[in-house]
C-alpha cells in the first residue's frame, strides 16, 4: 500500500478496516478507487487474521457521496458499461466473501455511495448518515445494483420513491425502513460498527460463514430450493470442529473456543 492509495487496510482485533480515503471528494468512486476496493477485499478475505471486514470512508462527512460525476463526465458509452460492470463485480465480490463486511456510515452515502453500502451485509449508521439515490438529477440511473438491492431492502414503493425523485432519507428513516441494522451516536458509526463486528467475531467463524452463504444465496432462490441449500449446510456443520466445541462447551458449561475449522 503506497501513500497515493485510495483505499486503505488495516487488521486488528479479528477486523480489517477498510477505508476510502479522498476525504477532498467525499469519498466518490473513481475507477481507482473501484479497482483497490476489490484488491482490498480480495486481501482481507484472504487474511487469516481477520474474520470481520468494515468498510468505511475518510472523516465525519461522507461514507461515499457517489460515483465521481467528474470523472464520469469523460466517459464514452463503452467505459460506462465498463464501470458499471467493475461495481458490479465488487458487488458480487462482497456477496460470495465467506466473512461478513458490514458498512460503517457517518455522512452521506449517495449514488454509488448508497449503492456500495447496500452491497455490505450489515450497515451501520451515524446520526448524520443521508442515504439517497440522486442519479435521475443527473440524467442517469444508478448503475452500481441501486435500482434492485434499494427494492430488495425497503421494498418496490420507498425505492421507485428514492430513485424517482432522487431525494434524501435520514438515518432514523434508513433505520425504519430497515436499509440500516443500527443507527450508533454522534461521531460512533466506525465504534459501532465494531461493536457490532464483535459480537459476531464471539461467534463460530464457520458456523458465521455457512449462515452468510445460506443467507445470501437462499434469498436469490425459490423458497423449497433455498430451505433444501439450508439443509445441506445445515448438514456440512455437522463436519466441522466448530460444531463439535461449540456444543461440547455448552454441555461442560464453559465458553467455547472456536478454531473455524
Ligand atoms: N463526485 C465528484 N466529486 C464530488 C462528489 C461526487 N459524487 N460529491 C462531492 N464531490 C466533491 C465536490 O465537487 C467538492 O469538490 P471541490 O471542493 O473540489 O469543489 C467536494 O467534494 C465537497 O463537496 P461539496 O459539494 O462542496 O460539499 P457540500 O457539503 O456543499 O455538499 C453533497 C455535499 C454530498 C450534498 C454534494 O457534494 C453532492 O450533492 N454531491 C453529489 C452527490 C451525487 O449526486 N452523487 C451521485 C453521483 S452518481
Amino acid at each position: 500500500m503506497s501513500d497515493s492509495s485510495l483505499v486503505r487496510r488495516q487488521t486488528e482485533g479479528g477486523i480489517a478496516l477498510l477505508t476510502i480515503h479522498r476525504p477532498d471528494k467525499l469519498n466518490a468512486l473513481n475507477v481507482q478507487v473501484i479497482k483497490e476496493l476489490g484488491q482490498a477485499l480480495q486481501e482481507a478475505g484472504a487474511d487469516p487474521a481477520a474474520q470481520v471486514i468494515i468498510l468505511t470512508g475518510s472523516g465525519e462527512k461522507a461514507f461515499v457521496a457517489g460515483a465521481d460525476i467528474g470523472e464520469m463526465a469523460s466517459l464514452s458509452s463503452l467505459q460506462a458499461r465498463e464501470f458499471s460492470l467493475a461495481g458490479q463485480a465488487l458487488a458480487n465480490a462482497i456477496d460470495g466473501a465467506a466473512k461478513p463486511v458490514i458498512a460503517a456510515i457517518p455522512g452521506f452515502a449517495l449514488g454509488g455511495g448508497c449503492e456500495l453500502a447496500m452491497m455490505c451485509h450489515l450497515r451501520v449508521a451515524g446520526p448524520k448518515a443521508r442515504f439517497g439515490q440522486p442519479e435521475v438529477s443527473l440524467g442517469l440511473i444508478p448503475g452500481f445494483g441501486g435500482t434492485q438491492r434499494l427494492a430488495r431492502l425497503v421494498g418496490e414503493g420507498r425505492a421507485l420513491e428514492m430513485v424517482l425523485t432522487g431525494k434524501m432519507i435520514d438515518a432514523q428513516t434508513a433505520l425504519a425502513w430497515g436499509l440500516v441494522n443500527r443507527v450508533a451516536e454522534e461521531g460512533s458509526a466506525l465504534d459501532a460498527a465494531r461493536t457490532l463486528a464483535g459480537e459476531i467475531l464471539r461467534q463460530s467463524p464457520a458456523a458465521v460463514s455457512l449462515c452468510l452463504e445460506a443467507t445470501r444465496k437462499g434469498c436469490e432462490m425459490p423458497l423449497g430450493e433455498a430451505l433444501h441449500f439450508e439443509a445441506s449446510l445445515f448438514g456440512v456443520c455437522f463436519a466441522t470442529d466448530d460444531m463439535r466445541e461449540g456444543t461440547a462447551a455448552f454441555l461442560e458449561k464453559r465458553k467455547p473456543k472456536f478454531s473455524g475449522r
